[in-house]
């Protein structure tokens, strides 16, 4: 049966999580305004979704997340100040990539039950349509940004595209893994066709070593699923339960690096490679770094 491809039009941003990690950082700070280099996690996911062609911004928020709805509002006195000083550069950063008026919402997920959850908080606004799905934490450095790719594939394949990586075995437990359905042979090679997604098995149980990554595609079916489900992994509602439900489900091997920034390392490891991606700051860098790695004598 052909399925049918309407645009993708909205976007939902699941901010509830209590970032735990990054104590005592996020006890007062919501752990997507963390800066990579020089803009929040936030704001990158948010650039992605624009380069997408998506219009509408969906934000699931909770306690202690002002900061976001502050950081895609105007800030007067500053952009008054800046412009009393002529401070036009700094002027354009602070303001001039602000969404239009009504473009972003923002629901509150009263108590962080899980990422399917916070998506299924924002099921009135999405309505009837697909929409997409984009992590903040989870960012992919890359010539095409990542949602756009999956977009162009979307527009070919329809259905539901969950972004996709292979890790180390070891690591399935972390992460939802696609069951990859060898027989079928989609044309656009980045993609694989799954017959089932299991959340977080044993590295024993995996069925492979695709994970799935934050950034999805989704049919608004999914939201009656996610209405009707328990607990899964973690005592949390898993999105990926709901998505194991959908039919077709595809992974899409998208070109880019992915950086976990929800874990320390992942996040410290953004902050070089979109240093020495930024050609203004590339060479200190590169001078800085072998002087930290020369005194720490692993040069
Ligand atoms: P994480 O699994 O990284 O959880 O959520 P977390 O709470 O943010 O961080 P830790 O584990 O305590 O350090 C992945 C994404 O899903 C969102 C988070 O905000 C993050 O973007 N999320 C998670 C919600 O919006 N609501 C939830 O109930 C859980």
């Amino acid at each position: 049966m052909p399925h049918s491809k309407p645009k993708i039009r909205k976007v939902i941003f699941p901010v509830g999580g209590l970032g735990t990690r990054f104590l005592p950082a996020t006890k007062s700070m919501p752990k997507e305004m963390l800066p990579v280099v020089d803009k929040p996690l936030i704001h990158y996911a948010f650039e992605e979704a624009q380069a997408a062609g998506i219009q509408q911004f969906i934000f699931v928020t909770g306690r202690n997340k002002h900061a976001i709805e502050d950081h895609f509002d105007h800030v007067y006195e500053l952009q008054s100040h800046l412009s009393t000083k002529n401070k036009h550069k700094e002027l354009e950063l602070t303001s001039d990539w602000l969404p239009p008026p009504g473009s972003v919402s923002f629901i509150r997920q009263q108590e962080p039950m899980g990422l399917g959850h916070a998506v299924w908080c924002a099921r009135h606004i999405i309505g009837d349509e697909p929409f997409a799905v984009i992590l903040a934490d989870d960012m992919v450095l890359a010539k095409t940004p990542c949602m756009k790719q999956m977009v162009k594939a979307y527009s070919e394949t329809g259905g539901n595209i969950v972004g996709v990586i292979d890790i180390p075995r070891e690591k399935t437990a972390s992460y939802g893994i696609v069951d990859i359905d060898k027989s079928a042979k989609p044309r656009d090679k980045r993609l694989v066709k799954a017959k089932g997604l299991v959340e977080k098995p044993s590295p024993d149980k995996a069925p492979s070593t695709l994970s799935i990554i934050g950034r999805y595609i989704l049919q608004p079916e999914v939201l009656d699923y996610l209405g009707r489900q328990k607990p899964g992994a973690g005592g949390e509602i898993q999105l990926t339960d709901a998505i194991a439900h959908m039919e077709p489900v595809h992974g899409y091997r998208f070109e880019g690096t992915r950086y976990d920034c929800g874990g320390l390392v992942g996040f410290v490891a953004a902050n070089v490679a979109y240093a020495l991606a930024r050609g203004e700051i590339r060479e200190r860098m590169v001078k800085e770094l072998e002087q930290v790695f020369k005194r720490s004598n692993i040069i």
